[in-house]
């Protein structure tokens, strides 16, 4: 069953087209790998979907529910959050602060026992977040300041989860243990909407993806058809890239 599903969705900034229809669904329980060049509009359409940047035309329909041009905080209490690019975590806050203000809607509704289970979660899942509590999340390294972006937004009770380039100006080890959090977080049932340079290791882990090129959906298709694709090989994987 699709968990999202974006329908010849338009949207730009002034003077600049950056959508021009485009259509994607995300299937529940599954990662799907949205994928492109630099400018060709993945963030644009994280940030459609999420209320942030306005549509001009089309319909996304999140949970059987029509929830085009609704702003972002009537969409997060609904199960849509979204891991910026860059993090955007605040760095002079504890880590355990940052993490709490990703529940700030729901702790406003005095939903306090759920907020604390899943803080535990959220300790369970990235044990470093937890012996590093009292620190100030501007100290963490770069893969821990991600895993905060990542356990922020959990706290959040996400139905789907945007990801924004999450393996971004990591460090090779880093990159893995992210992408490694990213396969559990599908294990547990969250559903993700994957968005990534590193082309390869969004395929491992993804079950479906698409191909955005200025604005428009050039590729669809299963990740081992996307891995098995020359085109995409050639452009994004390199062209002596052999094993798949
Ligand atoms: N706030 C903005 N104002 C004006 N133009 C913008 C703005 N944000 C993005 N654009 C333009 O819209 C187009 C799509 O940008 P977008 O950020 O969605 O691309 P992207 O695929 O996320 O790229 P990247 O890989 O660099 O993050 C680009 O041409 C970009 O220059
Ligand atoms: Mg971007």
């Amino acid at each position: 069953m699709s968990l999202l599903r974006l329908s010849s969705i338009t949207a730009g900034y002034r003077g600049l087209q950056a959508l021009r229809g485009v259509s994607l669904h995300t299937n529940e329980g599954e990662i799907t790998a949205l994928l492109g060049a630099n400018g060709a509009g993945k963030t644009t359409t994280l940030n459609v979907i999420c209320g942030l940047v306005p549509c001009q035309s089309g319909q996304i329909i999140f949970n059987d529910e029509d929830i085009t041009g609704l702003p972002p905080e009537r969409l997060v209490p609904k199960g849509l959050t979204q891991v910026p690019e860059g993090r955007q975590i605040f760095g002079d806050l504890t880590v355990r602060d940052n993490l709490l203000l990703g529940a700030y809607w729901r702790l406003r509704r005095h939903y306090k026992t759920e907020v604390d289970r899943d803080l535990q979660e959220v300790h369970a899942l990235f044990p470093a977040l937890s012996e590093a509590g009292q620190r100030r999340a501007g100290t963490l390294s770069g893969g821990q300041q991600q895993m905060l972006a990542i356990g922020r937004a959990l706290m959040a009770a996400p139905r789907l989860l945007l990801l924004d380039e999450p393996s971004s100006g990591l460090a090779p080890k880093a990159v893995t243990e992210v992408f490694d959090k990213i396969a559990a977080l599908r294990q547990r049932g969250t559903t993700i909407l994957l968005v990534e340079q590193n082309v390869s290791a969004a395929l491992q882990i993804a079950d479906r993806g698409y191909v955005l090129e200025v604005g428009q959906v050039v590729l669809e298709g299963t990740s081992q058809e996307l891995l098995a694709n020359r085109d995409v090989r050639r452009a994004y994987l390199g062209k002596d890239y052999e094993e798949v």
